[in-house]
Parts: C-alpha cells; structure tokens; sequence
C-alpha cells in the first residue's frame, strides 16, 4: 500500500547521533561521537541494590500506572536535590517527572507555539532540541556564540527584528552551562542581561542543564532559574549523566499555569513516565548517592577531559580551534582549512574514528568545518588514540 507521510515527519531528517549508537558497536571504532556516559560511571551495585528495595518496599505502586505529572515521591526528592544542587527549591506542583529531558522538550515545543511559530535558539545547538523543534514544525532563529556562550548584545536586534516582521519568537531556548555540543559556558553578567531582555519583550526562557553538575575546573554560575528575575524560567533537568540515561528520566519545572498544559499533553504522549525509575530516582536521592556520584563522575571525567584537551593540543595546533570546558562532555572543533567535516565522516569511520559533524547542530545547515567530539564514553587511551587518527585524516 502506498503510505502517505505528513509534512512534519516528512520535512525531519534522521539524527546523526542515532547513527553514531549503531557506529559505536562497531568493533576497533573509536566513537567520540555520540554523547554517551562512560559505562565505568553507572553505579550498577548501587542501583541494584534499591532496585530490589523498591520491589520489595513499593512493588504494588513501582508496578502500577503513575500520576501523570510524576510519583509524589520523587517530586518532593527532586526538589529537595535542586535546593541542594542548583540553588532554587520549586513548590511540588512546579514539577513534571518526564521520560528523560528529551521528553520536556517535545512537551514545551507543543504547549508553547503553534507549527509555523519562531522560537529562539543558540548556535550551534543540541541535535534533540532540533528534533524536538522541528517534529512541531516550529522555526529556529539561532544567536551566535563566543566562548562565554550566546552573544547576549545580539539578541535584542533579533527580537526587534522578529517583531517587526510579526514573527514575534514564543520563546527562548538556552543551555547556558557547558553547552551541547560547544562547551562553552555563559556568565552571570549575560545570563542576567538575557533574562532582562526576555522579560521586556514577554518572551519565556527556556534553560536546559544536564551538564551543570558535570565541572571539573572553575568557579560554579548559578543557574537562571535560581536568579533574581528567574523565577519564570521553565528549567529542564535530567538524571541521565548522573545516574544513567537508561532509566530514561528527566524533569521540567515551570510555573503552574504552565504545568497545568503539560499535564495535557503528556496524557497523550504516554499517560506517565515509568513508575519504576521514578522509585529507584527518590531512593537515589534518599540515600544520597546521587551527591557521592556527582563527585565520582567529577573524578572519571576530569581525567577524560584532560586527555581530550591535551590531544586536541598535540594534533591540531595551527589547524584548528577548540573549546576546552571547564565541565560537561564535549569539546568543539573548528578546522582552520575550512573543510566540510559531513563529508570527511566517512574517511574517518574507516580509518576507526567517529565524530558528528558541525552540521548536524546548526539551525540553518551551517557550522560545516566544526565538530563535536565526546570526551566520556572512551577511556583516557582511546580518546587520545582517536583524536590522533582525526588529527592524520584531517591532515591529508
Ligand atoms: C542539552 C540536552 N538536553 C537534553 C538532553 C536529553 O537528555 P535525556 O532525554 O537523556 O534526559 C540532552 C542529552 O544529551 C542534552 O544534551
């Protein structure tokens, strides 16, 4: 039978960094592609351990259809862990416990704009949030970055400009501590101008930070939920990097008049997150391991990162330029020679190295001679062996 597709699924492309999982099995490859957790960080014993608990303790409701805005649990653990960790304590019914962050995005592309609507964006940004965005069909404008994040100064002159052409943006959309893919982070001066702009002009902010925990060097930023002038940021969190993304959990926190909208709509996508996951997070949190995993993470990929850091020094001096983060996972590479690194993919992943390209990021198909390396699925000795090979191929 011919099927016939709709627009929106026929105007998405496949994500490279879907590809990168299959690319990452491939036996003697080298993967600094995708944005994986090193396997050596999962606290396995740990998890098994209240994984039992929880079915011996909870079983009847650990098994049973949850609240759709998540187990009560786990939404007082969570908020308690964000008074701890991140410097704001939402009231409970600010929070929707979601099927990883992935899923909050999804959530707010659908509950804040409508298909043909602009919203605002960095660039470069994550590859899901550019799924998530264009699965509604929305339309991205992305602001330029230096090393301190997104270029603050050029956002009111996008705003105006969108305004004037009746393209007024629904809302903004920032992951200002060790960004996804460039690492870069944004300081307090620029967040507390962002915030201000987005405030006059009545446009929400939206603040992603899986990686803020993640630093390794440097002084902590505060995060703009947690700002004067913040309290209307909807802040998206995640337990992926520092628990495990398999257990696939993720939270928003927003006002309640925006919470009441998501309710609605994660009724549709899958009733409520697994009520599993959301026992093992409470007594991750309860125990507090999840603050002694902070740490451990801390220490494994400090390491990682150093060698990555390192390596992009030894091989790409005078041949590129390179993020070296204070935290999070990854570094950005912009080659000197220009070349497009899309098209250089292949030489690579036959030469045992993969990376995803610049391209991948952009929300206009740009950032050609850039890539996004990984620094914490390898080990400290494949992430060196593989930046060298990266450094040969790009060299030829
Ligand atoms: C910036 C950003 N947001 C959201 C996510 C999604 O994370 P998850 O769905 O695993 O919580 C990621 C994952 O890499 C990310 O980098």
């Amino acid at each position: 039978m011919p099927f016939r597709f709709s627009d929106t699924v026929l105007g998405m492309k496949p994500s490279e960094i879907r590809e990168m999982n299959k690319i990452a099995t491939t036996p003697g490859m080298i993967s600094l592609g995708g944005g994986m957790p090193g396997p050596e960080s999962f606290p396995k014993k740990e998890l098994t351990d209240i994984m039992v608990y929880v079915m011996e303790n909870y079983g009847d409701q650990a098994m049973q259809y949850g609240n759709t805005l998540g187990i009560s649990y786990a939404i007082k653990a969570i908020s308690e862990m964000l008074g701890k960790t991140e410097g704001f304590t939402p009231d409970i019914s600010q929070i929707i416990v979601n099927s990883g962050s992935q899923q909050g995005l999804y959530e707010l592309a659908t509950v804040l704009a409508n298909p043909g609507d602009t919203i605002i964006t960095e660039e470069p940004t994550y590859v899901g949030a550019i799924s998530a965005f264009s699965g509604n069909r929305l339309r991205m404008e992305g602001v330029e970055m230096d090393s301190h994040g997104m270029i603050v100064e050029k956002l009111e002159p996008l705003i105006k400009k969108l305004e004037s052409e009746g393209r007024t943006p629904r809302f903004i959309y920032t992951i200002p501590t060790f960004q996804n893919p460039t690492g870069y982070t944004m300081g307090e001066e620029r967040r507390k101008h962002l915030l201000e702009i987005a405030e006059s002009h009545g446009i929400p902010v939206v603040e992603d930070n899986p990686y803020g925990k993640l630093r390794y060097y440097g002084k902590e930023v505060k995060t703009m939920r947690s700002m004067k002038g913040g309290e209307n940021v909807i802040y998206l969190g995640t337990f992926s990097k520092v628990m495990t993304p398999g257990l696939r959990l993720g939270y928003t926190v927003a006002p309640v008049e925006v919470m009441e909208k998501f309710n609605l709509i994660k009724q549709a996508l899958d009733l409520a997150t697994n009520s599993f996951s959301q026992f093992v997070a409470y007594e991750y949190i309860k125990r507090g391991i999840i603050y002694k995993q902070i740490q451990e993470n801390i220490r494994i990929y400090t390491k990682k990162r150093d060698a990555m850091v390192e390596s992009l020094r030894e091989n790409f001096q005078g041949r590129g330029v390179w993020s070296e983060p204070d935290g999070g996972m990854f570094s950005w590479l912009t080659l000197n020679s220009g070349a497009d690194t899309k098209l250089m993919k292949e030489k690579a992943i036959k030469n045992g190295v993969a990376y995803v390209s610049g391209q991948a990021f952009s929300t206009y198909g740009g950032q050609k001679s850039s890539m996004r390396l990984n620094f914490t699925f390898g080990s400290v000795d494949q992430i060196r062996e593989g930046v060298g090979r990266l450094g040969k191929i790009t060299g030829e």
